[in-house]
């Protein structure tokens, strides 16, 4: 555990938070900061590359999504406050060791989002939401599938030109960077959604949009709805995290010919969807609010809008 971290101890005993879930947060903290100094140094370090495993999403793994898959899983472990983990590297619950079984609340990551801006150094990040166990069963997956509108904090880490970490609950959202003994400094407070004009699409896709998605997009670059541009970092945690502090509207919609998502209901648009409430954002599947989806799997995947309110009201009207 990182020594006088003052600033976030304060900060969470402030928020009025149940003093495990204080320890959890301050884990994943903790946790962070590590991953984030790994990184830094990876080329150095060996840890750029492949692992030559193939994950549960069907991917090739890289070495820094093994590292900081196993170093959450560990950390949250070793708390000893948490009862149940799930990741998006790991097909199904993760039960820690040791047990825990008295713990109360489960975690969800993403260990590393944006693996394939890894080789390139281009930001990538670490993004996880707590929700309270629903029983004391550790082999029932409804701890897991749990509406994102049940989580109680979540949260992201972008590993950019500088490091930040966002958390969030019902009552703030603040960002902090972190000092160079791993203490993490609150910069940001009481964060709300900006009002740019961005908008964040993988036009490659544009052939398996629907005429409605082509509408809106059309509708963003003609001007009528004020003058916009386009930024697409390609790992999805950058991109909220940029929209947040600036505005604009992330989308990866549902591929209208297999009506296939892309990304992860529980590892990645429910922590996000969670903190874009908090935040006076909004989220969607297209249709449905994703924090009011019932996850169906641990991997499901879906459509995906996430931002300022104002881009997803343009879309409604298109
Ligand atoms: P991950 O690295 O955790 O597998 O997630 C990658 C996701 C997300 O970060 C990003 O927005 C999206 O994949 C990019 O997909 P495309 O390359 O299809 O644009
Ligand atoms: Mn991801
Ligand atoms: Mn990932």
């Amino acid at each position: 555990m990182i020594k006088n971290n003052e600033e976030l101890n304060s900060y969470l005993t402030n928020q009025n938070l149940n003093e495990d879930l204080i320890l959890v947060l301050k884990t994943i903290s903790d946790s962070c900061f590590e991953i984030s100094e790994t990184i830094r140094s990876s080329g150095i370090n060996n840890l750029i590359g492949k692992t030559g495993e193939i994950n549960v999403q069907g991917e090739k793994v890289e070495k820094l999504d093994e590292y900081a898959n196993n170093l959450l899983i560990r950390n949250l472990s070793h708390s000893g406050k948490v009862f149940l983990m799930g990741s998006e590297e790991i097909e199904s619950a993760i039960i820690p060791n040791p047990n825990n079984i008295d713990s109360e609340y489960v975690v969800v990551f993403d260990p590393l989002d944006g693996s394939s801006n890894i080789d390139v150094s281009v930001t990538i990040g670490t993004i996880f939401a707590i929700y309270k166990k629903i029983n004391n069963d550790q082999n029932d997956l409804e701890n897991l599938l749990q509406k994102g509108k049940n989580a109680i904090v979540a949260g992201y880490t972008v590993y950019g030109s500088s490091t930040v970490m966002c958390l969030s609950s019902s009552v703030d959202t603040s960002l902090f960077s972190f000092d160079k003994n791993g203490r993490a400094l609150r910069t940001h407070s009481n964060i709300k959604h900006g009002n740019s004009n961005i908008y964040s699409v993988n036009e490659s896709n544009w052939n398996n949009f629907t005429e409605k998605d082509k509408s809106w997009i059309k509708k963003l670059k003609s001007g009528t709805e004020g003058e916009y541009t386009a930024r697409y970092v390609g790992s999805l945690v950058s991109d909220f995290h940029r929209n947040l502090i600036k505005g604009g509207v992330f989308a990866y919609p549902y591929d209208s010919i297999t009506g296939e998502g892309r990304l992860r209901l529980i590892y990645e648009c429910n922590p996000l969807s969670f903190i874009a409430k908090n935040t006076n954002g909004d989220a969607s599947d297209g249709e449905r609010k994703i924090l009011e989806i019932k996850p169906s799997n641990l991997h499901q995947r879906v459509g995906f809008y996430v931002g300022s309110k104002k881009e997803m009201e343009i879309r409604k009207k298109s």
